[in-house]
């Protein structure tokens, strides 16, 4: 099974003076258990078609399959609790939307609303709580109590309780300490290897080439690209004339006078090896 966009169009408030194009004719297909980053300026359209894949925004024209689903213009808002376990998008800032009166209870909310029992997803929530790596004693406290950091964790967690095969993720380590965001992405590339679909958007072309196995470049709502982070990246003109960053490895190689790579250094690896090449050569 893969995910399909079929000449995706959105339109904001159609018919009206404040009219506007969020995706125009966006066509690809991403297979089941592969890390897709999507990249893009802001106001590009990453969060409008984010919002597509469990069709909190339905397409104006088009068509999306999905997780067993087929999202056209006319489904209807009755049929999509299936879809919505099965696909779960995390916004930016989801801290935001905690509102239980303890830790615990807010990871065990969406999966009691998909149909565990209490205990059981008290189980998973502490399950989880652990596995996004935040302490036990933490359980019984309330969520704004906690550090910014502590509470996007708590709301992550709260998704990855009930196991959707599809994790959509806006910009989820916005704001973080380089270390935390690290521990988060780990985190996402993990619940990955388990056997999930991630979707990610990212202002962040470290992770991109770190974590990636496709990207999807937005711009004006069209998607411009899609491709491997090395096909990607290997086009620093193409990158250059769309004002897109490249990882730092990527930088700091092309700094570096006088050293050839067989092929575009991504990652600190990549560039420890391109360079002991250049000096063994
Ligand atoms: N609720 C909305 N009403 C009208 N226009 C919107 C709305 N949300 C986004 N847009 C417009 O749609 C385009 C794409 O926005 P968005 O998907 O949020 O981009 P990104 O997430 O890449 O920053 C932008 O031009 C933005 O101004
Ligand atoms: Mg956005």
């Amino acid at each position: 099974m893969s995910i399909k966009f079929k000449q995706v169009s959105y339109i904001y408030a159609p018919d009206s003076p404040l009219e506007k194009k969020g995706l125009d004719n966006v066509n690809f297909e991403l297979q089941n258990g592969t890390f897709t980053a999507i990249i893009g300026h802001t106001g590009s359209g990453k969060s409008t078609l984010m919002q597509h894949f469990n069709a909190l925004l339905k397409p104006s024209s088009g068509q999306i399959e999905i997780a067993g689903t087929t999202i056209t213009p006319e489904t209807s808002n009755k049929n999509l609790k299936q879809l919505r376990r099965h696909v779960s998008l995390v916004f930016q800032f989801p801290e935001a939307q905690l509102f239980e009166s303890t830790v615990l209870d807010d990871i065990a909310y969406g999966p009691k609303n998909f149909g565990y029992s209490e205990k059981e997803a008290k189980q998973v929530a502490q399950v989880w709580l652990k596995k996004v790596g935040l302490p036990d004693d933490i359980a019984d406290k309330s969520p704004f109590d906690l550090s910014g950091g502590q509470m996007r964790r708590v709301a992550i967690a709260g998704v990855l309780a009930y196991e959707p095969e599809i994790l959509c993720l806006d910009e989820p380590a916005a704001g973080l300490d380089p270390q935390a965001r690290k521990q988060m992405m780990n985190l996402f590339v993990d619940y990955q290897k388990a056997g999930h679909t991630v979707i990610l958007v990212t202002h962040n072309m470290d992770d991109v080439a770190n974590y990636a196995d496709d990207v999807l470049v937005m711009e004006h709502g069209q998607m411009i690209k899609h491709d491997k982070p090395q096909v990607i990246f290997d086009d620093r003109s193409w990158l250059k004339q769309h004002y897109l960053d490249e990882p730092q490895a990527s930088l700091f190689a092309s700094k570096l006078a006088g050293f050839k790579f067989a092929k575009q250094p991504l990652t600190a690896k990549d560039l420890v090896r391109g360079i002991k090449e250049n000096i063994k050569g």
